[in-house]
C-alpha cells in the first residue's frame, strides 16, 4: 500500500484477476436488477457522462429537480438497490480501518469518451468514514487534490484491480477522472471502465 497523500491510501492490484472476473459476474447481475441510469446535474439537467447505479441501503442519485441525495430506490424502477456483494466489501473491510459497514456502493461506468469533472464527496452525514474505491476494466487517469477547488493537484493512474481509500485528512479532498485509457485491459469484453465507491452514509448511532 502506497500513502499519496494523508488519508488518500492505494493499493495497487488488491484483486487478483480470478476475483476481478467474480465481481464483474456479479455486478452484472446487480445491473440487471437496478439498471444503469443517466443521472442529470442539479438546476442545469445537463447529463453526466457516466451511467450509474447503486448497491446498498442506499444510492447516490442525482437529477435537475431535486439534486444530490442518496435514496433508498432506483429513480427509475423505484425497486430497493441490491445488496453490496460480499467481495466488494472485502476492500472496504480489509482497507479501510472504520469499524461500521458502508451504506452505499456507487457504480460508475465509464465508456471511452467519459469523464468526472473535479468534485467533492460530501453528501454522507458520516465524514469520518472513508470513501473506498474500486476500479475495474479500462485504465483512468485520476486527479486528486485538496480542499480547495484551486488547490495543488497530484495525477496517477488507477488500473483493473486496484483500491484507492479516501479518508482521513483527505476525506473531501477534491478529485476526478481527467481520462479513460481504452483498450488497456481485457476484464470488459467491450472496453470501458467501472469504478465502485463504498460510502458510509448516515452517522452510526
Ligand atoms: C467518483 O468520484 O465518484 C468516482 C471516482 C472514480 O471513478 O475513480
Ligand atoms: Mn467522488
Amino acid at each position: 500500500m502506497i500513502e499519496l497523500a494523508p488519508g488518500l491510501v492505494y493499493f495497487p492490484d488488491f484483486y487478483a484477476r480470478a476475483e476481478q472476473e467474480e465481481m464483474l459476474a456479479l455486478l452484472r447481475a446487480g445491473v440487471k436488477a437496478a439498471p444503469l441510469f443517466t443521472p442529470r446535474m442539479p438546476r442545469t439537467g445537463k447529463a453526466f457522462s457516466v451511467r450509474m447505479t447503486n448497491f446498498g441501503s442506499l444510492g447516490w442519485v442525482s437529477d435537475r429537480e431535486r439534486g444530490y441525495r442518496y435514496d433508498s430506490v432506483h429513480p427509475e424502477t423505484s425497486a430497493a438497490w441490491p445488496a453490496i456483494p460480499e467481495l466488494v466489501l472485502k476492500a472496504w473491510r480489509e482497507a479501510s480501518d472504520y469499524a461500521h459497514s458502508p451504506e452505499a456502493c456507487l457504480l460508475n461506468f465509464y465508456d471511452a469518451d467519459a469523464r468526472m469533472g473535479l468534485h467533492q464527496d460530501r453528501d454522507e452525514a458520516a465524514l469520518e468514514a472513508p470513501v473506498v474505491s474500486i476500479s475495474l476494466g479500462d485504465s483512468c487517469l485520476f486527479r486528486a487534490g485538496s480542499e480547495s477547488r484551486s488547490g495543488k493537484t497530484k495525477s496517477f493512474r488507477l488500473n483493473s484491480g486496484d483500491v484507492l481509500v479516501i479518508g482521513g485528512a483527505s476525506r473531501l479532498c477534491f478529485h476526478g477522472v481527467d481520462k479513460i485509457y481504452p483498450r488497456t485491459s481485457t476484464l470488459l469484453p467491450d472496453g470501458g471502465r467501472i469504478n465502485l465507491t463504498m460510502r458510509r452514509v448516515t452517522r452510526p448511532a
